[in-house]
């Protein structure tokens, strides 16, 4: 399923995001055209230990391809949580090595393990010696600009199986800050034969473009760049299959998608959590509008305060209605 993706039109993939890329989130970017959609990270423990909100997280099955992003330090959780992963549906599994939190670097997962390639590679192994679907790693430059060791962690990645790898361009240290540095992918691309995916500050098309011609690589990961525009990574990939780029959708056609993504928060996640993740999703629906700022600024106070789950849907019909004739 993996080559399908790879050997087609440059792939567009939604990042994995902890508290955004969720069931939800992950669904409507992949109706509206993402090449593959990733799950939030799970850590491999507890996965094993069922932890109900870890199991949420690895939810997906009816998604074609099915990801699930793994994380953890220590080869047989991430062994086993990989076989788990597998027994759920999960078509590739991804291997986090690029978050920088401190909470998951402190523990010696996420990019921590750029610090040690040893031990990155070990879990690499073991992670696709437990199953038979293909495995993803993701990654960043590295650790800090004096360790920047990510064409070597990918040329070790492929020699234990991995098939693709996507590439954060910046490192550990940068957390955030400054920009991606696209050209730094460069030497992954060349270390490799693997397909190379770019990412980092990917919000248009042009950038999709600028990044590709960059680093040399296959295709881009879009994150941040989907906040309020599940339908962003679908407009990179089919600019850059046809040449043509659809735009984005009509207000109506977005007012419709913000709705649906708040109800199908409502229904994954219970009313109450629903209504409260759904918050920034609502705020970053009415930022990407076109609307003026004073227009989005008093409905975000509404809509974002609100405990009333009706009342946020009325208003986001009230939002988009009035915010067309504003629109850019
Ligand atoms: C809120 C948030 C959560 C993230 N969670 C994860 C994660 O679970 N796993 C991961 O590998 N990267 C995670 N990342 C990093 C993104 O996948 C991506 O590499 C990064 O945001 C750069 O891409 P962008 O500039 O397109 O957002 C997260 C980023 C953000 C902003």
């Amino acid at each position: 399923m993996l080559k399908s993706v790879v050997n087609g039109p440059p792939p567009v993939v939604l990042a994995p995001m902890s508290g955004v890329s969720d069931l939800p989130f992950r669904r409507l970017a992949h109706r509206l055209g993402a090449t593959l959609v990733v799950s939030e990270m799970v850590a491999g423990e507890e996965l094993v230990k069922s932890r109900a909100d870890v199991l949420r997280r690895a939810e997906g099955r009816d998604l074609t391809p099915f990801v699930i992003q793994l994380a953890g330090r220590e080869e047989k959780w991430m062994a086993e949580g990989a076989r788990i992963a597998e027994a759920k549906g999960a078509d590739i599994i991804d291997i986090n090595m690029g978050c920088p939190a401190r909470e998951v670097t402190g523990k010696l997962s996420g990019s921590a393990l750029m610090r040690n390639l040893d031990h990155a590679q070990a879990l690499i192994r073991s992670v696709v010696s437990a199953v038979s679907i293909p495995v993803t790693l993701k990654m960043r430059l590295g650790w800090d600009d004096q360790t920047r060791n990510a064409a070597e962690l990918a040329r070790r990645a492929e020699a234990e199986g991995v098939q693709l790898i996507t590439v954060h361009g910046r490192t550990r240290c940068q957390f955030f800050k400054g920009t991606a540095d696209w050209s730094g992918v460069r030497p992954v691309v060349e270390a490799t034969s693997l397909p190379v995916l770019v990412n980092g500050d990917i919000l248009s098309i042009a950038d999709a473009q600028n990044a590709i011609a960059a680093s040399g690589a296959r295709g881009v990961m879009v994150g941040r760049g989907a906040y309020g525009a599940p339908w962003m990574p679908g407009r990179i990939a089919t600019f850059l299959s046809t040449g043509r780029d659809p735009g984005d959708p009509s207000l109506d056609v977005q007012r419709d998608t913000a709705i649906e993504h708040v109800d199908a928060m409502l229904i994954h996640y219970g009313r109450e959590l629903g209504l409260k993740n759904a918050r920034k999703h609502v705020g970053w629906y009415l930022a990407s509008s076109g609307a003026a700022e004073a227009t989005v600024k008093t409905w975000r106070a509404i809509l974002c305060t609100s405990l009333e789950p009706q009342r946020v849907l009325t208003g986001l019909e009230e939002f988009y209605s009035s915010a067309e004739p504003l629109a850019a």
